[in-house]
């Protein structure tokens, strides 16, 4: 039978992110003493206030109702009250905030908000979670791509950017894979570029909460409605597995229009999901304690890096190193380099072409691992 499918999805590889994984069971039937450092997916426990409060949630609910897609106004609240404190300004639950499945599926789908038949298109960095250029392929979405590298710090340089044809700036900071942070003065000049041309920054704080030095800049500080923001339960509180983010913007209309654009998507969170959010985003506590951990791992695998000939990128946030070697001309013969020493990490090329020479490896990982790591690091 033919299929008429779109050849923007027959003819895209696989999610390249999720190769690495069946690349990784292979290895490890093959027998290899071998470490995944490839995915962001936190090894250490999700905070047991919040499996407590699942537990409640669920022993609670005799029946079963569908849930909320928009997000209860209880857990709208607490999110709002969460970032109010945080940020010292107000999200209102009711017109400000919509939560997600995990903030994959809003950032994937979010562009379909928009029409395409203007001419204008998503614009998106050369380096990016591979999700935003999908959606836009997947979508038959015309995109641009921002180049960064080493000398833009691995942020768009705004002088360069096509920004009359810009509808949708995609912007991660801090940034998966590099680490790197968007200052104040420069989230400032993006968002009066925004203001000035009429487009709307996606910006996908994903990392924010995880720092070791000084506290991100959010979009979330500014007083604009040319902003939409993308903050995740994910990495801040171990809930990868949960899938449980928000969607927050200042601009009350697209929220509107978003809260009508998902009603038929069938991405309402479980109820029993959402009262487990409820206890992330009212506690800061963990979140505090989840730096100083990954603090603590982060310097103990930079330490062994520094003892060979390895050098990395910024790595005050997130939990990322981006790394490369004057040794290696290529991220895929650095990823090899540590495949021989029982290191699975990702080749920089996963996040796009100019992800050369450079490879990501993650340290979300146990204490255990990151001893073992060091360990295979120096052998
Ligand atoms: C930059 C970035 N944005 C968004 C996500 C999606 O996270 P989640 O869907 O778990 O909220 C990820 C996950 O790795 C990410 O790295």
């Amino acid at each position: 039978m033919h299929l008429n499918l779109k050849a923007e999805i027959t003819e895209t590889s696989a999610y390249k992110i999720g190769a690495l994984q069946e690349r990784y069971q292979e290895l490890i039937q093959e027998g290899m003493d071998i470490i995944n450092c490839t995915i962001g997916d936190p090894k250490d426990d999700t905070p047991k206030t919040i499996r407590t409060s699942l537990l409640n949630s669920v022993q609670k609910m005799h029946n079963s109702q569908y849930p909320s897609y928009i997000g209860t106004l209880q857990l709208r609240t607490s999110i709002s009250e969460s970032l109010s404190k945080e940020y010292s300004t107000y999200f209102d639950p009711e017109t400000m905030i919509v939560s997600c499945n995990g903030t994959k599926e809003a950032i994937y789908s979010f562009p379909q908000l928009f029409d395409w038949l203007n001419n204008k298109c998503v614009s998106i960095p050369s380096l990016s979670y591979p999700v935003y250029l999908l959606s836009a392929k997947y979508n038959q979405i015309p995109f641009q791509i921002m180049n960064v590298s080493k000398e833009t710090n691995f942020l768009p340089d705004l002088s360069k950017i096509d920004i009359e044809n810009t509808q949708l700036l995609w912007i991660n900071s801090p940034h998966n894979p590099t680490t790197t942070i968007a200052s104040y003065d420069y989230l400032k000049q993006l968002i009066e570029l925004a203001e000035k041309n009429n487009f709307i920054i996606c910006s996908d704080e994903c990392y924010n909460d995880l720092y070791y030095d000084e506290k991100p800049t959010s979009i979330l500080e500014f007083d604009s409605e040319h902003w939409v923001c993308f903050r995740s339960l994910s990495k801040r509180s171990h809930m990868t597995g949960y899938r449980s983010g928000a969607v927050i913007s200042k601009n009350r209309e697209l929220i509107k229009q978003l809260k009508k654009f998902r009603s038929p998507m069938g991405v309402g969170t479980p109820s029993f999901i959402q009262d487990s959010a409820i206890a992330a985003w009212s506690d800061h506590d963990h979140v505090a304690q989840h730096r100083a951990s990954y603090k603590n791992k982060r310097d103990k695998i930079i330490s062994a890096l520094n003892k060979l000939d390895l050098n990395y990128h910024g790595a005050t946030a997130g939990f990322y190193l981006w790394v490369s070697s004057p040794n290696h001309q290529s991220s895929e013969s650095l990823a090899e380099w540590f495949l021989k020493k029982g290191i699975l990490v990702t080749p920089g090329t996963v996040f796009g072409p100019d992800g050369n020479p450079y490879i990501r490896m993650v340290y979300c990982l146990t204490d255990d691992m990151i001893d073992k790591v060091c360990t295979h690091i120096l052998k």
